[in-house]
């Protein structure tokens, strides 16, 4: 094998190994040229709804991480149901408590208007989080764009990708890891549980119904634990009809570091969110973001930015250089299909350049 290629493929492999967490082909400002206000037609649509309503704000964060967790940042969480194949929004994950989809459909109908078919819709989401993010948060961040939109969308998929609000310690870590998301990262990104709201639904199992022993979870503070049952009676019902709750009850609408103090304080919602305070590395996490509230938000814009990189399709992954790869015993590759070999020639004219550019 020439030198270069096994550079090229060792690169490939690289490239690979990374898949599902790696952003090698996203990058800041990919629109710069070919529709230079991209970026600003979605912060203005994100501010004046957001402004309006900032739950929409907490709604498109959350929809950046389902789109993200399910088939990759691909915008498969917009695609509608079609005959006989409903999509992922109808999942009990998005439906009824996903919100936010009309702020895109506003975005994507400017951007249309100035660039037609240029910017795609899960860029649309990442700028959107982003953008709620500083609105809701003053956390500013450079987003990676160029990703391409997915044409699957399948309504159990959310089931064995997105973690549940009952989720223990182990499943959280397990679930982000699968995306390529560290324990750390998961600990900072539940902070976006520093705004917006859950449905009673999601966690009026730790107020009447937690195990055999005890109806009440004994994580959730007692006087706290009161004040939820007022909100939401037992037997309230599902769905959208069941009432909603502040996720953070000292700054609701602020995307800060108080929810770390609420778990501190055993005053948080889900399970998910208690369960970080049971192994002594996440408690320390959580005092951490709790005191640092600078330290937290630098996080969890780099959270972001590596969550928005997850399983994304670029426009590079069809010239890929794959025809330059080698085969092995068990796996021939492109180069020796009958189409390539023996007619296709010049890889070293690939060869040369490429060994001079590593050197
Ligand atoms: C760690 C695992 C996570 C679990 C188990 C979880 C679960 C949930 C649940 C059950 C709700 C309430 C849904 C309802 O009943 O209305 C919720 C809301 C929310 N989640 Fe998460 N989540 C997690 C991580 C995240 C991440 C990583 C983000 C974003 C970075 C996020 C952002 C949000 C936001 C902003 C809301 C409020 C949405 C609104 O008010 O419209 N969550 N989450
Ligand atoms: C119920 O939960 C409590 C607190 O987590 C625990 O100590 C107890 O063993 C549980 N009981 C059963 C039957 O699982």
């Amino acid at each position: 094998m020439p030198t270069s290629t096994l550079i090229c493929f060792l690169f490939f492999l690289v490239i690979l190994s990374n898949f599902g967490t790696s952003s090698a082909s996203l990058k800041v400002g990919f629109y710069r040229s070919t529709c230079p206000s991209a970026e600003a037609i979605v912060r203005k649509v994100v501010n004046k709804a957001v402004t309006q309503n900032p739950g929409l704000g907490a709604g498109l964060i959350r929809m950046h991480f389902h789109d993200c967790f399910v088939r990759g940042c691909d915008a498969s969480i917009l695609l509608d149901s079609t005959p006989g194949s409903p999509a992922e929004k109808e999942n009990v994950a998005n439906n009824p408590s996903l919100q936010g989809y009309e702020v895109i459909d506003q975005a994507k109908a400017e951007l249309e208007a100035q660039c037609p078919q240029t910017v795609s819709c899960a860029d649309i989401i990442a700028f959107a989080a982003r953008d709620s993010a500083f609105k809701l948060g003053g956390i500013n961040y450079a987003v990676q764009s160029g990703r391409r939109d997915g044409r699957i969308s399948l309504k159990d998929d959310p089931n064995t990708n997105l973690p549940a609000p009952f989720f223990n310690l182990q499943q959280l870590q397990d679930n982000f890891a699968r995306k390529g998301l560290t324990l750390e990262e998961m600990v900072t990104l539940s902070g976006a549980h520093s705004i917006g709201v859950s449905h009673c639904s999601s966690f009026s199992n730790r107020l009447y119904s937690f195990n055999a022993t005890n109806p009440q979870d004994p994580s959730v503070d007692p006087r706290f634990a009161n004040e939820l049952k007022a909100k939401c009676p037992n037997g309230i019902g599902s769905g959208s009809s069941s009432p909603t709750v502040s996720l953070d009850f000292v700054t609701p609408n602020r995307l800060d570091n108080k929810y770390y103090q609420d778990v501190q304080q055993s005053k948080v919602l889900l399970t998910s969110d208690q369960s970080l305070m049971t192994s002594p590395s996440t408690a320390n996490m959580v005092r951490n973001f709790g005191r640092q509230g600078g330290v937290w938000a630098k996080k969890f814009a780099r959270a972001m930015v590596h969550m928005g990189s997850i399983e994304v399709l670029t426009d590079s992954d069809g010239c890929d250089a794959s025809i330059l790869l080698d085969s092995n015993p068990e796996n021939p590759i492109e180069k020796d299909n009958v189409a390539n070999n023996p007619t296709l020639r010049v890889y070293d004219i690939i060869d040369e350049p490429k060994a001079e550019l590593v050197a």
